[in-house]
């Protein structure tokens, strides 16, 4: 049905277009933990020199929680944001003083790390550890609210939810990183906010309940707060 069309070509389709990115170079906790705290209010783009740059500086949580907090934003500036900064260097002390730097691989004890939020641990999860986790952001629900035809606010934390719920139940077995991963691939670079690029790029258009209708330029429906 749709919903096994949707995931098997999506998941396709990101297995052969997928960028190289620093932070896919293997799947260690920490590296995924950093790119995608950098990620979240940054483009692809503007954070891979800074990543390359945070990596060689702190290449371990170890070394990131041993960091004088002052060289840690110099590596941030031009970032913005820098709670981030400072949260993810909290996050690091509390993995190496709880964990013996080990990045725990159980969904509460991600969740509890400071500036670590329910985007952040699916990710991590699902892209580390390949767990089952939804992990989503405004690009998937754009994403998913185009093809399913969902017009709730996704402003509300209760279409959130159920956005989550919908995205878990379409990770394909064994998959959920490159999955989860291919949700975001196509909301960056096909499933676009302003004009989305159906033709000829998009892996799922046949089905997409938006496109059949001619909404995916309503879609998805967001209040300002
Ligand atoms: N945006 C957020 N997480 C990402 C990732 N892992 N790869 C590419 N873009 C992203």
């Amino acid at each position: 049905e749709v919903n096994e069309f949707f995931s098997t070509e999506l998941l396709a389709w990101y297995r052969q277009i997928k960028r190289d990115l620093p932070w896919r170079m293997n799947r260690d906790p920490y590296r995924v933990w950093v790119s995608e705290i950098m990620l979240q209010q940054t483009r692809v783009d503007t954070v891979i020199p800074y990543y390359n740059t945070f990596m060689n500086k702190f290449p371990t949580v170890k070394a990131l929680a041993e960091a004088p907090e002052t060289e840690v934003l110099k590596c941030w500036e031009g970032l913005g944001y820098y709670s981030r900064a400072r949260n993810l260097q909290a996050g690091a002390r509390e993995v190496t003083e709880r964990y013996d730097g080990i990045v725990p691989d159980d969904k509460a004890s991600v969740a509890g790390l400071k500036g670590v939020g329910p985007y952040t641990t699916g990710a991590i999860m699902s892209i580390a550890f390949n767990r089952p986790e939804p992990a989503v952001d405004g690009n998937v629900m754009r994403v998913l609210s185009r093809y399913f035809c969902l017009e709730d606010d996704i402003a509300k934390p209760s279409t959130r939810v159920s956005i989550e719920k919908l995205a878990a139940s379409l990770i394909p077995e064994g998959a959920a990183g490159d999955f989860n991963q291919a949700l975001m691939e196509l909301g960056a670079l096909v499933c676009t906010p302003k004009s989305p690029g159906c033709l000829p790029s998009c892996p799922v258009m046949e089905h997409c309940t938006a496109r059949l209708e001619g909404k995916e330029h309503e879609l998805p429906v967001k209040t300002k707060a």
